[in-house]
C-alpha cells in the first residue's frame, strides 16, 4: 500500500499521522500517555477435550470439512495465515467474498485497515497469526449461526493450542461473544483484559465497523495499546 493511502487509514482510525509506526519504544510511550480503561479479568472455561494435533492434520481437516452447510457454498476454506508461533493471534468473524476467493483472512477493505492497525503498533501481518471463528464464508455476509461456530470451534481451539499466543485479539462483536461465550455487547467487552484458557484476550472493534463509525476509532486505538501493554507485561 502506498504511503498516502496508509496515512488515510491511520487518520480513519484517529491515529495522529506524525506518529512513527514501526518503533516499539514509541509505542510504549504512547501507552503510558494514553487513557487506558481499567482492566477486569473474566475467567473462562478450560479447553474442551481436544487432543493436540499437528498443523498439517488441522489444515487437512479444515480443507475437507463438511460439518456444516457452509461447505456447499464455499469456494475454499480460509484456514488462517501468518506466523504459526506468533505472540499475537488475531481472530475475526468469518471470511467474506474476497477471503473466500483468495483463501486468506482479512484481504478486503476491512483487512487493509486491520493491516494498518497492526502496523500502527509495529506489527506486520507476518508477525501475527490471523484466522477467523468460521473457516468458510456465510453467504451474503450474514452473521455466523451458533451451530456453524460450534462446528468450527475445535479447529480454532487446535490452532490456539498450536500457536500458543501471548495475546488473543478478538476482532469484532461476533468473535468476542463467541470466544468469551457471552452475549454482552461489544462496548462492555472492550477496554478490559479477558482471559481465554489462560491466554489474555483483548477485544477490538471490527475494522469494517471502524470504516463506518468515526466515533469509535479512538477507542480502537486504545484497545490496541492495551493489547500491546498486555504482551509487554507478560
Ligand atoms: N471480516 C472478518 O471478520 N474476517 C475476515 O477474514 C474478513 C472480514
Amino acid at each position: 500500500m502506498d504511503n498516502p493511502t496508509r496515512l488515510q487509514y491511520l487518520e480513519a482510525m484517529g491515529i495522529d499521522v506524525w506518529i512513527p509506526r514501526s518503533s516499539a519504544p514509541i509505542v510504549s510511550k504512547l501507552i503510558a500517555a494514553s487513557e487506558l480503561a481499567t482492566e477486569h479479568v473474566i475467567r473462562e472455561p478450560e479447553l474442551h477435550n481436544i487432543s493436540p494435533t499437528g498443523w498439517a492434520d488441522v489444515e487437512n481437516e479444515v480443507a475437507g470439512c463438511t460439518k456444516c452447510d457452509l461447505c456447499k457454498t464455499r469456494t475454499q476454506t480460509v484456514f488462517g495465515t501468518g506466523n504459526k508461533t506468533a505472540d499475537w493471534m488475531i481472530i475475526g468473524e468469518a471470511p467474506g467474498q474476497h477471503e473466500d476467493e483468495q483463501g486468506k483472512p482479512f484481504v478486503g477493505k476491512a483487512g487493509l485497515l486491520l493491516t494498518e492497525m497492526l502496523r500502527a503498533v509495529g506489527l506486520e501481518r507476518d508477525d501475527v497469526f490471523i484466522t477467523n471463528i468460521l473457516k468458510c464464508r456465510p453467504l451474503g455476509n450474514r452473521d455466523p449461526k451458533p451451530e456453524e461456530a460450534e462446528s468450527c470451534s475445535a479447529y480454532l481451539q487446535q490452532q490456539r493450542i498450536l500457536v500458543k499466543p501471548k495475546i488473543i485479539l478478538a476482532v469484532g462483536r461476533i468473535s468476542a461473544q463467541t470466544l468469551l461465550n457471552t452475549d454482552a455487547p461489544l462496548a462492555k467487552l472492550r477496554g478490559k483484559v479477558h482471559e481465554l484458557d489462560g491466554t489474555p484476550l483483548v477485544v477490538v472493534y471490527h475494522p469494517a465497523y471502524l470504516l463506518r463509525s468515526l466515533l469509535e476509532k479512538r477507542k480502537a486505538w486504545q484497545d490496541l495499546l492495551l493489547a500491546v501493554r498486555t504482551v509487554n507485561d507478560s
